[in-house]
């Protein structure tokens, strides 16, 4: 995901800008850029790859003249994280900036080079640049040529467009990715989160779908992008307290950190990709030495489900074998792993003492002993010869949401670390993780909450819930139980779907509800089995999932076709929001449910 904004108004375009971008840096970090009005009246666009520190170095001294600027910080996606690729792009007098992912970026392309387009950069974004500048010229007016170059393309996108031939003017809008408008005396601001201007102001609207928003230090105007319709601009002001300000607009840390899910991809992935994104290193661990002879995954809770995905993971791309173990368990059982294996335990807090007595054990049985916390300076970090941070940033909510995001990027990772780099699939897989956070970020803002809302009251309706799933889909279903179980107080259960025949099946009957994620294209077929299974007795049963093929009904709760392994955060995301609005309906202490505490660090 990236990070853009937009100012018209009086103030010092290119300071605003600045200033602006820092506040939005934690949304990617690999190049920026702004565009402003120079002083002979230019529209002049500066760039630079790297931190936003060498953009601000670039713009050392530089001011713009009052009116419109726009700038963006980028994660890359389409193209590699150079100054080329950089935002902004553009053509002819268009210049703009683009958060979010254009699907049929690809055919666009091959039709614009076909009426001898050249570009300068491989990315999707360089295609709308384009695509408005020639309805520029067929229009002559930005808000037109906006919404006519905008015409076919799929995909998600925020954006904001200056013309050098219209200055003064700014158009912003969105389909799938956030952007947020903010007005203050004179001078309104179009962001991808509130933080980037709440320094001037606190009042804000978020831009509604394909609406397309015209604002130049006068005024503004919005209009449905489709016919052009008005639309009534609505602002309100967010009254935040400090705690408040912590939760932002969201009503409990636990939803605030489902959607800061890809922002805790992104940061995990800080400093692990390297040429220009082709190439995972961690250097945490090139002290251990050579690569382990196997690797016992110890955990609890709900990272044991993420080490459960890990351990398929990496099998997937190393002939390294993996082990799970509940980490209660095993600290009281011999430890029999092969001489050279790794034991690494996963922990959000690092300090759940199951875990941290498990990894004393196999430090003493003499084996090398990995952290995986996303907690700095946490037990795990002084127990264990080397660590691993998530950088989910502060979990608050007890009912570990974005934490379980960042340890499953990082046990994807692990896999294509210890993957063959030349091998298609592992570079496959790994442009399909970089890409992750923008099409995490794209699903959940396009998530309808009423169709969440009717599987909550499915939920809360059903005598008993239970969640299958196969490969994939199992530490999925069984986190999507805990999930349901902690935070509702209602009875559920996780089972692999090929273990429903040998005893669980005994439970279906009418009233009791079955929740199926289905992103493991291998299994697909034997899970659909299983889904006929329980409805020839009675049993009602919720899919999660991309559409299938033709002969298979619509899952309950489509989602988007899954590039490599992202399906897995989409699903636990619906499943994440699934218990969220099951246990508001309820009404639950979400953040503080009864029984539990944020870490274990009794046995
Ligand atoms: C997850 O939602 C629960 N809060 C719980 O299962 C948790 O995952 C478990 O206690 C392990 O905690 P840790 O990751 O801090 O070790």
């Amino acid at each position: 995901m990236c990070g853009i904004i937009g100012y018209a108004g009086p103030r010092e375009p290119v300071g605003v800008v600045s200033e602006a971008l820092s506040r939005l840096e934690y949304r990617g970090y690999d190049s920026s850029g702004v565009a402003f009005f120079g002083r002979e009246g230019s529209l002049t666009v500066v760039r630079a790859s790297g931190k936003l520190s060498r953009l601000t170095e670039a713009l050392q001294g530089t001011t713009g003249l009052p009116g419109t600027a726009i700038g963006h910080i980028r994660w890359a996606t389409h193209g590699a994280p150079t100054e080329e690729n950089a935002h902004p792009h553009r053509s002819g007098p268009i210049v703009l900036v683009h958060n979010g992912i254009i699907e049929n970026e690809h055919a666009l392309r091959q039709e614009l080079i076909g009426e001898g387009v050249v570009f300068s950069s491989e990315t999707d974004t360089e295609v709308l640049a384009h695509r408005i500048h020639r309805a520029f010229r067929e229009e002559g007016n930005l808000p037109a040529a906006v919404r006519k170059g905008l015409a076919g393309v799929e995909g998600s996108y925020a954006l904001a467009v200056l013309c050098e031939e219209r200055p003064g003017q700014l158009v912003v809008l969105r389909k799938g990715a956030p952007l947020i408008l903010g007005e203050a005396e004179g001078e309104y601001f179009a962001a991808s989160d509130v933080p980037a201007f709440l320094k001037w102001t606190r009042r804000v609207m978020p831009l509604p779908p394909e609406v397309l928003a015209t604002l130049s230090p006068e005024g503004l105007s919005l209009c449905r992008l489709g016919d052009g319709e008005p639309v009534p601009a609505v602002f309100e002001e967010v009254p935040w307290d400090p705690v408040q300000a912590e939760k932002g607009h969201y009503r409990h840390f636990m939803e605030k950190e489902i959607y800061e899910g890809p922002r805790a991809i992104i940061d995990t992935l800080e400093g692990r990709l390297a040429e220009e994104n082709s190439r995972v290193i961690l250097p945490e661990l090139v002290r251990l030495g050579p690569n382990p002879t196997e690797i016992v995954f110890v955990a609890c809770g709900t990272s044991y489900h993420a080490a459960l995905l890990g351990r398929l993971m990496i099998e997937s791309f190393s002939s390294i074998s993996v082990r799970v173990e509940i980490a209660s368990e095993f600290r009281y059982r011999p430890l029999r792993a092969r001489k050279g294996a790794w034991v690494i335990g996963i922990s959000q807090s690092g300090e759940t003492a199951d875990t941290l007595g498990a990894l004393e054990l196999a430090r003493k049985e003499g084996y090398l002993t990995v952290g995986v916390t996303n907690v700095g300076g946490s037990s795990i970090t002084r127990e264990t010869e080397a660590t691993l941070l998530t950088r989910a940033g502060p979990e608050i909510g007890v009912a570990s949401t974005k934490a379980f995001v960042a340890q499953v990027t990082l046990v994807w990772l692990l896999a294509l670390y210890f993957g063959r780099r030349e091998s298609p699939e592992v570079r496959k897989s790994l442009a399909a993780l970089v890409r992750s956070p923008t099409r995490l970020e794209a699903f959940l803002g396009s998530v309808d909450p009423n169709a969440v809302d009717r599987m909550a009251r499915q939920v809360l309706e059903a005598r008993f819930v239970i969640f299958i799933g196969r490969g994939i889909d199992y530490p999925l279903a069984i986190e999507g139980a805990l999930k349901l179980k902690e935070i509702t107080y209602r009875p559920a259960d996780g089972y692999p779907g090929g273990e429903l025949k040998h005893g669980p099946i005994a439970l279906v009957e009418s009233g009791v509800l079955v929740v199926a994620p289905l992103v493991d294209p291998l299994l697909r077929l034997k899970e659909i089995s299983n889904i006929r299974e329980i409805e020839a007795r009675g049993g009602t049963v919720l899919t999660i999932g991309p559409a299938g093929d033709a002969i298979e009904p619509l899952p309950s709760f489509p989602l988007p076709a899954s590039e490599g392994w992202d399906g897995v955060f989409l699903a636990s995301a619906v499943l994440q929001l699934l218990a969220y609005r099951a246990a508001s309906m309820a009404g639950n202490d979400v953040d503080q449910p009864r029984n539990l505490a944020k870490s274990v660090t009794v046995e």
